[in-house]
């Protein structure tokens, strides 16, 4: 078998204390099942040359680090892909702050991963590129004389092009797609999206509903919901719900029910508006007052952004009105964390859980949602509310499906999943997990590496074509 090669910005080094969060979660099980190499940012911000890549090897595995100087963790990490990308890719471009400096960063330290991983590559690797840190990787690798089979997933939504157009440059940026053999989305929506702007923006020549000639190379566009390990989790979830921490939060419940929300503090997730809609609840429907907790936990992320510490402090005072509005001596509504937690304790506190609220303003995929429905006792499950705009909303069509925009609509969600009769909350769940099971996260790796590795590398390198053409 030919080497896996997989690079993202974040890379889990096993006992290294980095963390990649939902990506992480993704790619680990497909490359301890393969092996390979993960390439990647190691987590440190030096303020002078970072040196040459670090390596260590854990299983079958080949962690593959390099270390990024101050400005360039600025511009890039920080300025490009935060707080560019990642609110446009959103649908927020009221959230975006653009400058050429940061996009001349973001480029460069593409350049800087491609000259690393010149020096690793070898000529039959299978290379799998993650996320909107890395779109022009394929391009830097090209130049470099690659023709391997380079493949590029997007773990976050892709809006359409009437958003993309929006981005100062995109020209010089979103056409680079076009030098992978595969891209790949979390929905058909995505998909759609950028096939959209390939043919508006760029005159790629369209041979198929979603392949593309693109200099003489075929570049398939598809769609492949990221899954998570379904029944590895139901396993886990069993065993966690019985551990000493999830006891010790069941008995400070006092029999309450309990709904559960876990989110990194991020503006898509959409949690001032869930707090708004758990208000609205609690007004509308008062017989529940002091007989439901809300466990909301959200770990702080890209704190350093002046937008994630505003969403902080919001988050802060709603759960602080909520709390002191309608809080007794003997009932705290709203239980806010801050901490992360194992996924063992997720898992325990999933199952524990009567509801979960997964409300993304919005979301590519969110594997919460997937994990909540795992977790479950079939014979007396839980009730999941989930937005229509996380892409989980495509496969788990028998969640109670919500507008995050809508307080009173997620509010009357709420009361409807608490009151839910035990037969219907079966019927849902049933026909979510029945889904979860056939797309579990390795089926996902697979279908994307099978197209990948039978895709045609073609080899030729044409001439750009097209308004958008020059950014290839
Ligand atoms: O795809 C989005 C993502 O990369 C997830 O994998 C992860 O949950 C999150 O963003 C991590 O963000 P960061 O690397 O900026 O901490």
């Amino acid at each position: 078998m030919t080497r896996l090669v997989i690079v993202s910005n974040r890379v889990g080094v096993p006992d290294s204390g980095t963390r990649a969060g939902g990506l992480e979660v993704a790619i680990r099980p497909t490359l301890k099942r393969r092996g390979g190499m993960w390439f990647g940012w190691s987590g440190r911000i030096t303020d002078e040359d970072p040196g040459p890549p670090k390596t260590s090897v854990h299983d079958k595995v080949s962690y593959v680090t390099v270390g990024l100087r101050k400005d360039d963790y600025e511009e890039f990490y920080n300025g490009f892909a935060n707080r560019v990308l990642w609110p446009i890719l959103h649908y927020r471009l009221d959230l975006a702050e653009f400058t050429r400096r940061d996009l001349g960063g973001y480029f460069r330290v593409n350049e800087y991963f491609a000259s690393n991983l010149d020096k690793l590559l070898r000529p039959d690797d299978v290379i799998w590129v993650h996320d909107y840190h890395l779109m022009p990787l394929a391009k830097a690798l090209r130049a470099r004389g690659h023709q391997n089979k380079i493949g590029f997933f997007l773990h976050i939504p892709c809006p359409p092009p009437e958003i993309l157009t929006a981005l100062p440059n995109h020209e010089q940026l979103i056409p680079t797609l076009g030098q992978y053999d595969v891209v790949g989305f979390q929905t058909e929506v995505d998909a759609t999206n950028i096939c959209r702007y390939f043919v508006n923006e760029c005159e790629f020549r369209r041979v198929g509903e979603e392949t593309f000639d693109i200099d003489g190379r075929t570049v398939k566009v598809g769609a492949y919901p990221v899954g998570v390990e379904t029944e590895v989790f139901a396993r886990l979830a069993r065993r966690a719900i019985e551990t000493a921490f999830v006891r010790e939060v069941l008995d400070s419940l006092s029999g309450r029910a309990m709904i559960i929300g876990v989110d990194r503090l991020d503006y898509s997730k959409g949690i001032p508006e869930r707090m708004n809609a758990f208000e609205r609840f609690l007004a509308n429907y008062p017989d529940w007052r002091g007989k439901v907790t809300y466990l909301q936990i959200t770990p702080r992320s890209r704190s350093s952004i002046p937008e994630y510490a505003d969403i902080g402090r919001i988050v802060g005072e709603a759960v602080g009105r909520i709390n002191g509005a309608y809080g007794e001596a003997s009932w705290t509504p709203v239980r806010y964390i801050n901490k992360a937690h194992s996924r063992t304790a997720l898992a325990g506190l999933y199952r524990a859980a009567r509801a979960a609220l997964v409300t993304p303003l919005r979301d590519g995929m969110n594997l919460v949602a997937k994990e909540y429905v795992a977790a479950q006792n079939p014979d007396d499950p839980g009730v999941l509310i989930l937005s229509r705009f996380a892409g989980a909303a495509q496969e788990c069509t028998a969640a109670l499906l919500v507008n995050p925009y809508d307080p009173e609509g997620v509010g009357q969600a709420i009361n409807r999943a608490l009151a839910m009769p035990l037969e219907e909350r079966q019927r849902r769940h049933a026909h979510n997990f029945r889904v979860l099971s056939r797309n579990d996260l390795s089926h996902w790796a697979e279908r994307f590496l099978t197209t990948l590795e039978g895709s045609d590398t073609g080899g030729a390198v044409a001439q750009p074509q097209g308004r958008a053409a020059a950014g290839r």
